[in-house]
């Protein structure tokens, strides 16, 4: 039986230089969609998967999120004597959705180094990784899609999804044999490659289950693209030593740490919420579009 994903690593130390300026002083985890910030949708969808302790790994001027998922004492305090129960509710709700706890990754030297952070928090268990900017909307949770996977093939999974055209160089791409439907035996795997160049057209998106054997390969990684300790890299050798899959995620991923991702996300999102759609949808079939 393999051992159960109880604990998820949150890399959240990026600098998010595809949002400025909005990201200068404010996390880009801490944006919101409609009224809720990205980083809680996916501790949200880490704690509906089974995920009982969160890492989030941060870096300075991310304090944001610490406050976030505490409890505001004050805040409560104000909505309790002015009998405002829902809105209580929900303030209270955001502190109790999972056990979070944070650690520094103290220069931005990539996403493998970021994962390396949860080392000591992960011990020897298998765990997730998941990317904060990369919100899958789906039915059944991305991470939980992945979950039963792993489960059955007892191995690291990749979450990823289908990518058209020359977008596909903007991600990791998997060359893999598909063992049944929407999963895959990976072969290999490469780093933004050219769209000639791509092995296939499943790109790696920011979810991942992964086992501890992992850190043991970031600390023999060099830094690769950008100076940075890229994860790919690392996956890359420890696919040599270990049978390693990949399954495509049903559902919509939007990129939620790009300009046009972000706003996509939010008109979707909006048009999702039952006190919102009936009036922005109105708005929306107003719009005088050519
Ligand atoms: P991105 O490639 O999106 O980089 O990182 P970024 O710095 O956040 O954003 P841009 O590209 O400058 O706009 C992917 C994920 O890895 C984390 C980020 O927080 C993000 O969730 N990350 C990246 C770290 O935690 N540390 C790093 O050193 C690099």
């Amino acid at each position: 039986m393999p051992q159960k994903i109880r604990k998820a690593v949150f890399p959240a130390a990026g600098l998010g230089t595809r949002l400025l300026p909005a990201t200068k002083a404010m996390p880009k985890e801490m944006l919101t969609l409609v009224d809720k910030p990205l980083i809680q949708y996916v501790v949200e969808e880490a704690a509906a998967s089974g995920v009982e302790s969160i890492l989030i790994v941060t870096g300075r001027g991310k304090a944001a999120m610490e406050d976030h998922f505490d409890v505001s004492f004050e805040l409560e305090q104000l909505l309790r004597e002015r009998g405002k129960e829902n809105l209580l509710k929900v303030a209270r709700g955001v502190s109790e959705i999972a056990r979070i706890s944070y650690t520094r990754q103290r220069e931005a030297l990539g996403l493998g180094h970021a994962i390396y952070q949860g080392r000591d928090f992960v011990e020897d268990e298998p765990f997730a990784v998941m990317l904060a900017d990369d919100i899958v909307d789906a039915e059944r949770p991305a991470l939980r899609q992945m979950i039963d996977v792993y489960e059955k093939y007892d191995a690291p999974v990749l979450g990823t999804m289908r990518v058209e055209g020359e977008a596909i160089s903007r991600f990791g791409v998997i060359d893999a044999e598909e063992v049944e439907p929407g999963v895959y035996k990976i072969r290999d795997m490469v780093e933004k490659p050219k769209f000639e160049d791509a092995p296939s057209d499943l790109a790696i998106i920011g979810r991942y289950i992964l086992t501890p054997d992992i850190f043991d390969e970031i600390e023999r990684t060099k830094p690769g693209a950008g100076g940075e300790i890229q994860i790919t890299d690392a996956m890359r050798k420890l696919l040599q030593k270990r049978p390693f899959y990949a399954m495509r995620l049903e559902g919509t991923r939007h990129d939620a740490g790009d300009k046009l991702g972000f706003l996509v996300a939010t008109v979707e999102f909006a048009l999702k919420r039952p006190d919102l759609a009936p009036q922005f949808a109105k708005y929306l079939r107003n719009l005088k579009l050519n």
